[in-house]
């Protein structure tokens, strides 16, 4: 017996490395899961790779920065997959751009996917929800976001600013539903995201990190970190935790 079996769930950003991995930790765990990304082929690889069986596993080729699109992909889950029960937003963008360097096309694509997108996403699935009065909403936001990061494109961390400030607004507002809304704050975890930033910027992340995992300075956190947190925050040994921002960054911020 798993701890999702039956629920349907929905993970953004599936074709990624924290999506990828977390798709495949709630499969494990009986969830039927909807895997949305903006890239095809690498989504439709990842899902084969989780699972060939037939319906347990739905990939659905999807913009979450276009909200037409999303309530198209949140339709044909429910057609599929039945009233969806978790989201997972994980899909965001960001990059290495000076802020005197920020164009205005920059900016707004940050905000589009990271925030309005975001939103775009739990708006989609909230019917099923209030339907049914229950559900689990997981957002990623960063930590970028409480401290600021060097060498990172300011629009990411007042991006995923917004995604902070709209988990504790929805748990206020959904609350009544049974419905609960809860943030993870990633530090450094090594994924293709870091590919554009450069040595320099890599090594600074690395030594900010207080615990030596494995007795090594420097050691970065692993996507199997963030779907675990996930994990916790989707299944009911999380049930009166709303409105919380988990951190995992292996102490790079302590305190509040
Ligand atoms: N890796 C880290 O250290 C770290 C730290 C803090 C926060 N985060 C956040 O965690 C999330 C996942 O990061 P990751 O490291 O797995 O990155 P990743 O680049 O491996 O995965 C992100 C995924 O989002 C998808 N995506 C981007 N724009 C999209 C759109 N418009 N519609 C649908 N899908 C879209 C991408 O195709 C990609 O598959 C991101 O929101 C990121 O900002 C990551």
């Amino acid at each position: 017996m798993g701890q999702l079996d039956g629920k349907v769930a929905v993970v953004t950003g599936a074709a990624g490395g924290f999506g990828r991995v977390t798709a495949k930790l709630l499969h494990a765990e009986g969830a039927k899961v909807a895997m949305w990304d903006v890239k095809e082929e690498p989504l439709v690889a990842a899902a084969r790779a989780i699972s060939t069986v037939d319906g347990e596993l739905l990939p659905i080729a999807v913009d979450i920065g276009d909200s037409a699109a999303v309530d198209d992909a949140a339709a044909q889950t429910r057609a599929a997959l039945g009233p969806i029960e978790i989201l997972v937003n994980v899909a965001g963008v960001v990059n290495a751009v000076a802020p005197w360097d920020v164009t205005d096309e920059d900016w707004e694509r940050h905000f589009r996917v990271n925030s309005s997108g975001t939103f775009w996403c739990i708006r989609a699935c909230l019917p099923d929800m209030r339907e049914g009065r229950y559900g689990k909403i997981v957002n990623i936001g960063s930590l970028a976001a409480q401290q600021g990061r060097p060498t990172t494109n300011p629009a990411y961390a007042a991006s995923k600013g917004a995604v902070l400030g709209l988990t504790v607004s929805l748990a206020r507002n959904l609350g009544e539903f049974g419905i609960c809304v809860n943030a993870i704050n990633p530090g450094f975890i090594r994924t293709d995201i870091h590919d554009q930033f450069d040595d320099e910027a890599i090594a600074g992340l690395a030594a900010d990190i207080p615990l030596h995992r494995h007795g090594k300075q420097g050691e970065h956190g692993l996507p199997d970190d963030i779907a675990a947190a996930v994990l916790y925050l989707v299944s009911p040994g999380s049930d009166f935790v709303t409105g919380e921002y988990l951190s995992v960054n292996g102490g790079s911020r302590t305190g509040s």
